[in-house]
């Protein structure tokens, strides 16, 4: 949760962010060879994190093959960026910048509103900047375009000077955008494959985000987004997802056949907001050993936030525990941070786990919730349930690309909504 990496320990911070998901917008050919109709469709590709790629090295990198700065979308009302699977749990996405355009490769991150990227000025060899190590630097001396805007940035680790830039992603241009040019990244970065974070989170102060920026420019007509992950995590270049943008699309809904009739699964809508996080109402979380025992946790109702940036599912210290001995894992610790790994073998016969929204119940059988890493030599089943920062007194869970990846979500920026559904 990068918005949360705001006044945090470097500890704290490695916890987080080494989980970022990284959406990959694929600029210029291969986008307008999947275009329909006006709208785009970027493409993600899944990262690992840090711990991840340790276990699977090398990690293998993807060129920008094409981009496009001057987008030719016509008179476009919405945009969407086709994902592809990198690897198995992250994705990141490409934006070009400045002119000559700058490419870089940028996280979509739910609970963060800023835009930033890794500066030229990033040293390195200052122990506060490691996280710009490997990575794609955006040097403003270069970009025609650049505006300097007098103005720092400064979330402990992360430091940085605004300014103003045009930024095209997909089809479109965006002009004169803030973002922020970082200058000091914590090492967590160093084994992320994105050189910057794009906030999709509610405009929260005077800071536009990128998304409110498409719809006041006019590139974006309906102020909804929607985030499409592909369950299928079997290939590395497969389709990972989408980032739909100024829409939501039909085909990512499931449909069950019901007497033979066709009945598209329907939308839950639910209050979101409050804050910069999509946050909304759960009711509760059960763990359902079998028809006649269950266990529940969030019992009296508690606070769920979207985290595209994450992987994981995370909730109170107690439910988290409780969650992980019933399914009999076991504590191991990677990159100094406590994970839970159950036996392989039992993966299939888990109990399934509901989080309950009014209404609607989502379902997850142990292969959904369980994350599988491998080098080589070693596979390593993780829980998805996971320690967050929230304490049993104001619970909140957060819910990660575990929970993404089986339900479809719609962020109405307009009506400070979300919308949940089960996904095709
Ligand atoms: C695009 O629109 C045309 C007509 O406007 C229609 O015939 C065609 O099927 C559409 N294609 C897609 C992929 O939606
Ligand atoms: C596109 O927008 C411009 C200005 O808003 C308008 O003049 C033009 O007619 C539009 N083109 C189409 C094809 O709608
Ligand atoms: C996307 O934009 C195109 C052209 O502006 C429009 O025809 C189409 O209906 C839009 N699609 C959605 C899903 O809003
Ligand atoms: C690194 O950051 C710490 C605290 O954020 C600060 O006190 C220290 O001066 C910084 N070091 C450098 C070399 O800038
Ligand atoms: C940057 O945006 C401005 C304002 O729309 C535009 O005039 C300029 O042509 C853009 N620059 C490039 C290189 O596209
Ligand atoms: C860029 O945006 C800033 C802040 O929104 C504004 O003050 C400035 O005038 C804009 N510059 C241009 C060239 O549009
Ligand atoms: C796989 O990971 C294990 C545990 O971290 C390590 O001991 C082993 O050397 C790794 N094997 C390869 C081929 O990287």
């Amino acid at each position: 949760m990068a918005f949360q990496c705001r006044n945090m320990t470097p500890h704290v911070i490695l916890f987080i962010c080494i989980f970022l998901w990284d959406v990959q917008i694929s600029l210029g050919q291969e986008l307008n060879s999947i275009e329909h109709n006006h709208t785009m469709r970027i493409t993600l590709h899944h990262q690992k994190p840090a711990w991840e790629q340790q276990m699977n090295s090398p990690l293998y990198k993807y060129g920008i093959t094409a981009y496009n700065l001057h987008g030719k979308g016509g008179n476009r009302t919405n945009d969407s960026v086709v994902l592809y699977r990198f690897l198995d749990t992250e994705f990141y996405g490409k934006i070009v910048i400045g002119h000559p355009g700058q490419p870089m490769n940028v996280a979509f991150d739910t609970t963060w509103i800023y835009t930033w990227v890794m500066s030229s000025e990033c040293n390195v060899h200052d122990p506060n900047a490691t996280g710009c190590l490997g990575h794609n630097l955006y040097n403003h001396r270069k970009s025609s375009e650049y505006k300097p805007y007098n103005k720092k940035f400064n979330s402990g680790t992360l430091t940085g000077d605004y300014g103003f830039e045009n930024i095209s992603i997909a089809h479109s241009n965006v002009a004169n955008f803030t973002f922020i040019e970082m200058k000091t990244v914590p090492d967590s970065f160093i084994f992320n494959k994105a050189d910057g974070i794009m906030g999709l989170g509610l405009k929260a102060n005077e800071y536009e985000p990128f998304f409110y920026t498409l719809v006041r420019q006019g590139k974006i007509k309906d102020q909804v987004f929607s985030i499409y992950i592909n369950r299928n995590r079997q290939s590395y270049r497969q389709k990972g997802g989408e980032l739909q943008l100024g829409f939501y699309d039909k085909k990512h809904i499931k449909v069950d056949y019901i007497n033979g009739k066709k009945i598209m699964d329907e939308i839950l809508y639910l209050p979101a907001g409050g804050t910069s996080y999509w946050q909304f109402k759960m009711d509760k979380v059960v763990m359902v050993f079998n028809p006649k025992k269950t266990e529940e946790y969030c019992q009296k109702g508690c606070n769920a936030i979207i985290d595209s940036s994450s992987s994981i599912i995370t909730g109170p210290t107690k439910a988290i525990n409780q969650i992980n001995a019933n399914i009999e894992a076991r504590e191991i610790v990677l990159q100094n941070e406590k994970r839970f790994v159950v036996d392989c073998d039992t993966v299939n016969g888990l109990p399934k786990m509901e989080f309950h929204f009014q209404n609607k119940v989502f379902t997850f059988s142990g292969p959904k919730y369980i994350i599988k890493v491998s080098n080589k030599t070693v596979v390593l089943c993780m829980s998805a349930f996971q320690y967050g920062e929230s304490t049993e007194k104001d619970e909140t869970w957060t819910l990660g690309a575990t929970f993404l990846a089986e339900v479809y979500t719609i962020y109405d920026v307009a009506r400070k909504r979300i919308g949940l559904v089960r996904v095709a």
